[in-house]
């Protein structure tokens, strides 16, 4: 089959092979046709080296697809179905499991970094995060296909797998903004455009978008941002919308340690920097001992949105059918799978309006 394949790590293309299989359907795995994967931004961090990857490796994490083959102790799923893919799924065991963290389940996630699922031109290749959907077929663990109904296209279906459970997951499971709040989100690509939609479905009052590239304020204005605002203007607009207290909430959701820094600022004393972004190891956030005790400030990761995705998927599903949650709208680009250079390009690049870049299959 083809797929996009990362021959090593520092490489900034992939190579579209057709040499590339999928290893063989375990008993408690499933084979899924990918129909579309939306291109992230953690897919460059990984191919970079600020995030942890194994190469060779199959890129991609944000797809959903249709169950060809399940393994013979799988049974919530049959072939047809059409699903999600997740990249931390829960195996509903682990102390994290039960203890109602599902997204900090490891036991999957470790495995795919020991456990390739694929081989390119024999040789055994990794898939990036468990996943790797920039590939026509994938083998996943069982856990890792969440059924959605037939009618969800599979490019919304995709959309789900990452941006969208993340951004609206830290919304509404992580902060838990509450109605009436303010609210500033620094970085509106993708992830951020799925925070400003998910504090628009809280009722937050007021939402400043944050975005140097002036050409994502449109689409932040247009998916529920009430101001938006290059970062040199925030102390200004925070000035006006919070009269110099600083924000309820203020998302981050670059990546990087200036922006992590930049939240924290935004935030009111007794106020939340969720922090969303993957930032990579290197970079370190100074705060000072003194600042962190009186500003009473909360400092709050959300990893995978602190979502559950066998409960959540469904949510977005339905945000998506009452027409609260627009997802058709962030989609700035489809592309073919020979094009994916191009989609990383242009997301590299930053300097334009797109929110996602669709690859369909
Ligand atoms: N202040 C505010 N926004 C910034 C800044 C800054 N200093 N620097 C860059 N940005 C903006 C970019 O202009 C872009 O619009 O951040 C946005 C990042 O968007 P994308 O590149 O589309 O990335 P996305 O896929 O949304 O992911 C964002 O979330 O899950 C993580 O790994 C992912 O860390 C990444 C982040
Ligand atoms: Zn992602």
């Amino acid at each position: 089959m083809k797929a996009a394949v990362l021959k090593q790590i520092g490489d900034a293309e992939l190579e579209v092979r057709s040499d590339v299989a999928t290893t063989e359907v375990g008993p408690d795995e499933v084979r899924v046709r990918v129909k579309a994967s939306g291109i992230c931004h953690t897919d460059l961090s990984a191919m970079n080296g600020g995030l942890p990857a194994l190469a060779p490796g199959i890129m991609g994490h944000e797809g959903a697809g249709e169950v060809v083959t399940t393994g013979e102790r799988v049974t919530h799923l049959q072939a047809g179905d059409r699903v999600v893919l997740s990249f931390v799924p829960p195996c509903s065991r682990c102390a994290a499991c039960l203890g109602g963290q599902p997204y900090l389940c490891e036991v999957h996630v470790v495995d795919s970094f020991v456990s390739p699922r694929f081989a390119v031109a024999d040789e055994p290749a990794f898939g990036f995060a468990g996943c790797g959907t920039f590939a026509e077929e994938m083998v996943v663990p069982a856990e890792a296909a969440v059924k959605v109904d037939d009618d969800v296209p599979h490019e919304i279906a995709a959309l789900i797998a990452c941006g969208v459970l993340t951004g609206v997951g830290s919304v509404l499971n992580t902060a838990k903004v509450e109605p009436g709040s303010t609210v500033a989100v620094i970085g509106c690509g993708g992830v951020g455009i799925s925070v400003i939609q998910g504090a628009r479905i809280a009722g937050a009052s007021q939402i400043v978008a944050v975005d140097p590239v002036v050409a994502k304020h449109d689409a932040a204005l247009r998916f529920g941002a009430t101001r938006a605002t290059t970062p040199d203007g925030l102390a200004e607009v925070s000035r006006e919308v919070t009269g110099g207290r600083g924000f309820d909430y203020a998302f981050e959701v670059v990546g990087r340690a200036a922006t992590i820094r930049a939240a924290y600022d935004a935030a009111r004393r007794g106020g939340t920097a969720v922090i969303v972004g993957a930032g990579s190891q290197e970079e370190k956030v100074e705060f000072s001992a003194q600042e962190l005790f009186v500003n009473e400030r909360n400092i709050v990761p959300s990893f995978y949105g602190s979502a559950d995705p066998r409960r959540d998927t469904g949510r977005m599903v339905a945000l998506w059918r009452a027409g609260l949650l627009d997802l058709e709208g962030m989609i700035s680009r489809r592309l073919p799978l020979a094009d994916i250079n191009d989609g990383l390009a242009a997301l590299r690049s930053g300097d334009n309006a797109v929110v996602r870049q669709i690859v369909t299959f």
